[in-house]
C-alpha cells in the first residue's frame, strides 16, 4: 500500500486531500497542531488506514519524531504533501520582524524540514513524490502579504531546487499554486475585512473560488507516478485562470453571462 504524509490535515485543503488520497488507496499519516480526529474518522469510513503524527512543522524535533513514527509504523513513505501553512495580511511597512519570521518558519522552514526528513527515506527507497502547497502568492506579489508572498515564493524555489537535486534519484518534487479556496483560512481572512467573495469572484476568469477538492485532485495527480511520472519541478496553478488573466475588470466582466 502506498503511504502518504499530509501536514495541516485537520481541516481545509489538508483534510480534503486526506479524503481524496484515501479514496485512491493510500495509507495515511496525518499531521497537525490540532486534533486530526475528524479527518481520521472520514478516511476510516473510506477504509484507509491512518495514523496521527502530531506536531509543529516548524520545529525540527517534532519533524524528526514525525518521520521516525512513519518509518516505524509503515516502513516507507511514497508521498509527502507539505500543506500546513498560515496566512498573514498586513501592509509591508507595518509587518513586525517576529511576525515575518513566524510566517517564514511555518510556510517555508517547515516544508524544508519535512522534505529533508522524508526525502532521505525516499532517496533510500529510490522513489517518492513531494507536493508542496504554495499559492498564486508564490508567483505574483499580492498586496498586504509581504511575508506570506515571500514564504510561498521561497517554497517554489525550494521545490525547483529539490527537483534538480533529487529527480535523478527517483524523487519528484512539485508544487500546487491554488488561487482563493473556500476553507477556514478564507473565513478568518475575510473576517479581518481585507476582501469579499465578490472581489475574488469578479477577478477570477472562472468566476468562483477553488474548492478544496479542486486542489486535492491536483495534488493527487502530482503524487501519482502513473499520471505525472515525468513532471518534476513544476508549479501547477489551480487558480481558475487568475494568473493568466491580464484583463481589466470591465473587460473581464463584460464576457460574463448577462
Ligand atoms: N485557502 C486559500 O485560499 C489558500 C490559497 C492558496 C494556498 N493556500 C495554502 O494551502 C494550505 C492549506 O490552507 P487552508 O486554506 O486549508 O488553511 P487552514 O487554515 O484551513 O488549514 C491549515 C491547517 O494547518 C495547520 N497548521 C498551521 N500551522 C501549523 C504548524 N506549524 N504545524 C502543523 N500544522 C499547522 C492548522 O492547524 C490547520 O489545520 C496552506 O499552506 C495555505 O497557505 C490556501
Amino acid at each position: 500500500m502506498r503511504v502518504a504524509i499530509i501536514t495541516g490535515a485537520s481541516q481545509g485543503i489538508g483534510r480534503r486531500t486526506a479524503e481524496v488520497l484515501a479514496g485512491k488507496g493510500y495509507a495515511l499519516a496525518l499531521n497537525d497542531i490540532q486534533s486530526t480526529q475528524a479527518t481520521r474518522d472520514a478516511v476510516g469510513a473510506i477504509g484507509a488506514p491512518a495514523i496521527e503524527v502530531p506536531g509543529d512543522v516548524s520545529r525540527e524535533a517534532d519533524v524528526h519524531r514525525i518521520a521516525a513514527t512513519v518509518q516505524q509504523h509503515y516502513g516507507r513513505a511514497d508521498v509527502l504533501v507539505n500543506n500546513a501553512g498560515i496566512s498573514f495580511i498586513r501592509p509591508a511597512e507595518e509587518t513586525g520582524v517576529e511576525e515575518w519570521c513566524r510566517v517564514l518558519e511555518v510556510n517555508l522552514t517547515g516544508p524544508f524540514l519535512l522534505c529533508r526528513a522524508f526525502g532521505k527515506l525516499m532517496l533510500a527507497q529510490g522513489e517518492g513524490a513531494i507536493v508542496n502547497v504554495a499559492s498564486v502568492a508564490g508567483l505574483a506579489g499580492i498586496g498586504d502579504r509581504a511575508a506570506y508572498n515571500a514564504s510561498k515564493h521561497g517554497l517554489i524555489g525550494l521545490t525547483r531546487t529539490l527537483a534538480s537535486e533529487w529527480g535523478g534519484r527517483g524523487v519528484r518534487t512539485n508544487a500546487v499554486c491554488p488561487g482563493w479556496v473556500k476553507t477556514e483560512m478564507d473565513q478568518a481572512d475575510q473576517a479581518g475585512g481585507s476582501y469579499s467573495d465578490a472581489d475574488i469572484e469578479n477577478r477570477v476568469p472562472m468566476a468562483r473560488f477553488a474548492s478544496p477538492t479542486d486542489v486535492a485532485e491536483a495534488i493527487a495527480f502530482l503524487a501519482d507516478p502513473k499520471l505525472s511520472g515525468f513532471v518534476n519541478g513544476m508549479e501547477l496553478r489551480v487558480d481558475g485562470g487568475w494568473l493568466a488573466d491580464g484583463s481589466w475588470d470591465r473587460l473581464r466582466l463584460g464576457h460574463r453571462p448577462k
